[in-house]
C-alpha cells in the first residue's frame, strides 16, 4: 500500500461511541430498514490528490464499520446502494475496480458478518456482474442464507426504474397465464414483484455528501420514507453521523399522509 493513502487508512471512528450512548440509543424508536446513498468517495479521493479508487477502497470499510454498528443498535436491514445501472457509463478502469471490491469486501469480512449473524443480499441484476463478481456475491448469499440477523443489503448493478420494468413484465406473465386478476393487482401484490419483495420498505434514507436527489434509488419502496441528508463524504461517515441521522428520525413523526 502506498504510503500517502495509509495515513487516511485505519481510522477507529467507533471510538467515538461510547456504549451508553449505544444503550441510550437502543431505547429508542430504532428504523428498522435503514438505506444509504453511499456518494461522494470520488470528492473524499479528489480532495487528497488521491486516485478515485483509493476513496472507494476506503469507502467500502465504511460499509464494514456501519453494518456493525446498524447491527448492534438493533436496525434490521440495511440497504446500501453501492453500483447503479448507471454507473457503467464509468470509465472502464473505475468500473472494473468496483466490481472487484464485493470480491474483496467478501474475501476479508464475510467471515465476521457470519459470526455476526448477518445475511448478505443483493440487489440488483447479478447476471449482468463479471464472472468474479457474481460468483464472490452468490457464495455470500449461500453461505449467510440461514442467518436471521440484520440483512445487509447490497444495491449492486441496480436501478429503479430497470427493477419496476422487470417486475411489471413478470407481473403481466402472471396476468397471461392466469396466475393473476387484473383486479387483484394491489400495491402490496407489485411490491411484491419487485427486488424487495419480503423486506419492508426503508423507514429512514440517507444519503452523503451534499447530494439532495434519489438517482434512481429505490424510487417505489421510498414513498412514505424519511430523508436525512449530510454534506459528509462518505469515507468520512462515522457510527457518531448514523446516530445522528437515527435521532432526527425519532423525533420526526410519521403520518403516512394522515394527520
Ligand atoms: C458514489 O461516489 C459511490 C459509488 C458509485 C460507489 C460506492 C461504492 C462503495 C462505497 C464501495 C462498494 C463496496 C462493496 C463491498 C459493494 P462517487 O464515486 O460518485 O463520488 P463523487 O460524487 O464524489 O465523485
Amino acid at each position: 500500500m502506498k504510503a500517502i493513502w495509509k495515513r487516511w487508512f485505519n481510522k477507529d471512528a467507533s471510538a467515538n461511541i461510547d456504549d451508553n450512548s449505544k444503550a441510550e440509543l437502543k431505547n429508542l424508536d430504532i428504523p428498522e430498514h435503514v438505506a444509504i446513498i453511499m456518494d461522494g468517495n470520488g470528492r473524499w479521493a479528489k480532495s487528497r490528490m488521491l486516485p478515485r479508487a483509493a476513496g472507494h477502497s476506503e469507502g467500502m470499510k465504511v460499509i464494514r464499520r456501519i453494518t456493525k454498528f446498524a447491527n448492534e443498535v438493533g436496525v434490521k436491514a440495511l440497504t446500501l446502494y453501492a453500483f447503479s445501472t448507471e454507473n457503467w457509463k464509468r470509465p472502464e478502469k473505475e468500473v472494473n475496480y468496483l466490481m472487484k471490491l464485493p470480491v474483496e469486501f467478501l474475501d476479508t469480512f464475510l467471515p465476521e458478518l457470519i459470526e455476526e449473524n448477518v445475511r448478505v443480499n443483493i440487489m440488483g441484476e447479478i447476471d449482468g456482474l463479471p464472472n468474479h463478481t457474481r460468483a464472490a456475491v452468490e457464495k455470500a448469499m449461500k453461505d449467510t442464507a440461514h442467518n436471521d440477523g440484520l440483512l445487509l443489503n447490497l444495491a449492486f448493478n441496480y436501478g429503479s426504474r430497470a427493477e419496476m420494468l422487470l417486475g411489471v413484465k413478470q407481473l403481466m406473465e402472471d396476468v397471461k397465464k392466469g396466475k393473476v386478476a387484473t383486479d387483484d393487482i394491489t400495491e402490496e401484490l407489485f411490491s411484491s414483484y419487485l427486488m424487495t419483495d419480503g423486506i419492508r420498505d426503508p423507514d429512514l434514507l440517507i444519503r452523503t455528501s451534499g447530494e439532495i436527489r434519489l438517482s434512481n434509488f429505490m424510487l417505489w419502496q421510498l414513498a412514505y420514507t424519511e430523508f436525512w441528508f449530510t454534506d459528509v463524504l462518505w469515507p468520512d461517515f462515522t457510527e457518531k453521523d448514523f446516530m445522528e441521522a437515527i435521532k432526527v428520525y425519532q423525533a420526526r413523526s410519521r403520518r403516512y399522509g394522515g394527520l
